[in-house]
């Protein structure tokens, strides 16, 4: 990210962040049974069902239905039976962003620098079989295979905004589960105080690994209490399809409060550590890019503005919300600490 555009502001207000209550966790599941259900139809495949598509090497460059989920489009911007704004954190009703524009606008360096060549480039990832090691300050660490992981949870939509920190941003309806539940199943030591993700390493599948723009593997980390958070999720597709490639398949961490790099793509370990990974921005450039990367529109980029966003899809820019539109759920994380000086 070390070439990023530079984006001028405008302005448009999204709605307030919103509630994490039980009962509209509740009522939120509720709305989502019919597509969790589909959901269970494409679980078919996932589990190993008859309907199973080529699970033996699944492409990076072809997406599969996941179940029903949303068709590929956006519906119509704030849709909801009552008229009034939904307030739900788990699922936004903003605009969501075209499937075309999230599978084709990208940043996935080890595919490409710009943001077309990680779509061109996602067939070369082999998909399956996917194995995560799931290790480090745990009682129960595990190499799962993917599909046995999606066997253990079942599949939510979200539809989370996410803002990348060159100061554009989506709307994403993803499918996946919270990370919390994988991480209580792997029973975290007393030690345990973050978690790190690491990004497949491979050069052929990911050619981008042959140049040093960033170390590789490409390597990012949470709190644990931000990885339990219930707005953390690990994501293995989006508009009711697998991901492809592009977007991190077969599996990668969304945490929509942050910006869009903490989301590791392409996952293949969850590590519980006592001490502060690693993470790749930070590591290439500490002045730029903070461990916790809050999004927070009044600390700039040393080198552009974060008060607004270009919403992808969209002329006029609009305000940046602290934490994303999340600081209700979220805010709370980080009460007593120096925004400024974590960032
Ligand atoms: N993960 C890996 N392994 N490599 C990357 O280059 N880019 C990050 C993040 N995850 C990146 C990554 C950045 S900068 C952003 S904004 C998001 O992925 C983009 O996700 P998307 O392409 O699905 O929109």
């Amino acid at each position: 990210m070390s070439k990023l555009p530079k984006e001028p502001p405008a302005g448009e207000i999204t709605p307030p962040a919103l509630y994490l209550r039980r009962r509209e966790l509740l009522k939120s599941a509720a709305l989502f049974a019919g597509t969790a259900s589909a959901i269970g139809g494409g679980l078919v495949w996932l589990t190993g069902g008859a309907a199973r598509p080529s699970a033996a090497g699944a492409p990076g460059g072809e997406a599969t239905p996941l179940g029903a989920g949303a068709p590929p489009g956006p519906p119509a911007a704030g849709a909801s039976s009552s008229g009034t704004r939904s307030r739900d954190p788990f699922v936004t009703d903003e605009a969501r962003t075209s499937y075309e524009d999230i599978v084709s606008y990208n940043n996935f360096y080890e595919l490409g620098l710009s943001k077309s060549e990680p779509a061109r480039n996602a067939g070369r990832l082999r998909l399956r079989p996917w194995a995560i090691a799931c290790e480090g300050e745990v009682k129960k660490p595990e190499v799962v295979d993917l599909d046995t992981l999606l066997r253990w949870f079942p599949l939510e939509e979200r539809v989370y905004r996410m803002r990348c920190v060159e100061a554009w941003s989506m709307v994403i309806p993803w499918l996946g589960f919270p990370l919390g539940a994988l991480l209580r199943r792997l029973e975290p030591t007393s030690r345990a105080r973050y978690v790190q993700f690491t990004t497949l390493l491979d050069r052929e599948q990911l050619p981008g690994q042959r140049s040093d723009v960033l170390e590789w593997p490409y390597v990012e980390g949470l709190r644990i209490d931000e990885a339990m958070h219930p707005l953390t999720m690990l994501a293995v597709g989006l508009y009711g399809k697998t991901l492809l490639g592009q977007n991190g398949a077969p599996i990668r961490l969304v945490v929509p409060w942050k910006y869009g790099f903490k989301g590791c793509k392409s996952i293949v370990s969850i590590k519980l550590t006592e001490r502060q990974p690693a993470t790749s921005w930070s590591r290439a450039a500490p002045d730029e890019y903070g461990f916790y990367a809050n999004v927070n529109p009044a600390v700039d980029h040393p080198r552009w503005s974060q008060a607004t966003e270009r919403r992808i899809g969209e002329l006029r820019r609009r305000p940046t919300l602290p934490f994303n539109g999340y600081a209700e759920e979220v805010a709370g994380l980080y009460s007593g600490m120096d925004l400024r000086e974590s960032f």
